[in-house]
């Protein structure tokens, strides 16, 4: 069942879709994208039956959590638009952060962490139009409100597990949407310099040691920053190496 509404409770900028249950809610915004679907348009389902994480992996979807996908449509080149999954990574932990005590912690490129295990994922997807500019983008994002997943090679949390006393995952879409919208509009504005400075200030493991695995391998060193282009910087006893693709573990 899909339902369209001028998005009670969300600021004026979103557009909400809902729907019971679906494939993935980035391919039903994707397809609503390339209908026309206008910047905003917020597609929201209560369970997922073909999530899709990063890398091909899949994000188990059951009802519980938080499964939302949102069209936008900025004016900007493709490398500057995908620095808007950083902004969302900001938006889910200061949602997180408002429902339990603890304070959670980024982790590049983009998850949520809270006590060290993940608590949400992204996942941004785009199009580039004829003349080579950015069509649309597709920000997709997965709270665990009050499932983790099990069975995981990295350790996972939910809002329920961390502590949080709502678990209303109307709530938690509530608090993401208003944290997103200022912080979008924030980056149209004034570009990655706050967004950068805020992510980090909550990065997990900044200035220790790290390990980066590659498509095509994975080398060892020291964190030392996120670049003012979203790449993330790593010292090794080779020099410094600048990361823009792949998975990050700490000791
Ligand atoms: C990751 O691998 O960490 C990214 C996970 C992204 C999951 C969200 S849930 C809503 C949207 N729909 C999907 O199929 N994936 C994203």
């Amino acid at each position: 069942m899909m339902e369209e509404t001028r998005a009670g409770g969300l600021p004026a900028f979103f557009r909400l879709v809902s729907l019971d249950s679906c494939g993935s809610t980035n391919d039903e915004a994707k397809e609503l994208a390339r209908s026309g679907a206008l910047e905003g348009t917020l597609v929201w389902a209560l369970r997922q039956t073909g999530g899709r994480g990063r890398r091909g992996r899949v994000w188990t979807s059951p009802p519980g959590n938080l499964y939302c996908s949102l069209i936008l449509r900025p004016d900007m080149p493709a490398a500057a638009a995908a620095l808007v999954s950083f902004v969302a990574a900001i938006a889910v932990a200061e949602a997180v952060s408002a429902l339990i005590p603890g304070r959670p912690q980024l982790k590049w490129p983009n998850d949520v962490l809270v006590d060290g295990a993940k608590i949400s994922g992204i996942l941004l997807e785009s199009e580039a139009g004829a003349a080579g500019r950015l069509d649309w983008l597709v920000l997709g994002v997965g709270i665990n409100v009050a499932h983790r997943p099990e069975g995981l090679p990295y350790a996972a949390t939910s809002l329920a597990a961390a502590g949080a006393a709502e678990l209303d995952v109307a709530v938690v879409l509530g608090r993401y949407a208003s944290s997103f919208a200022a912080w979008y509009a924030r980056f149209r504005q004034q570009g990655f310099a706050p967004v950068r400075a805020a992510w980090r200030n909550a990065a997990f493991g900044l200035g220790g040691p790290i390990t980066v695995r590659l498509q095509d391998g994975q080398f060892e060193g020291r964190f030392i920053d996120l670049d003012a282009e979203g790449g993330l910087l790593v010292e090794t006893g080779d020099g410094l190496r600048r990361v823009t693709a792949g998975d990050v573990f700490f000791a």
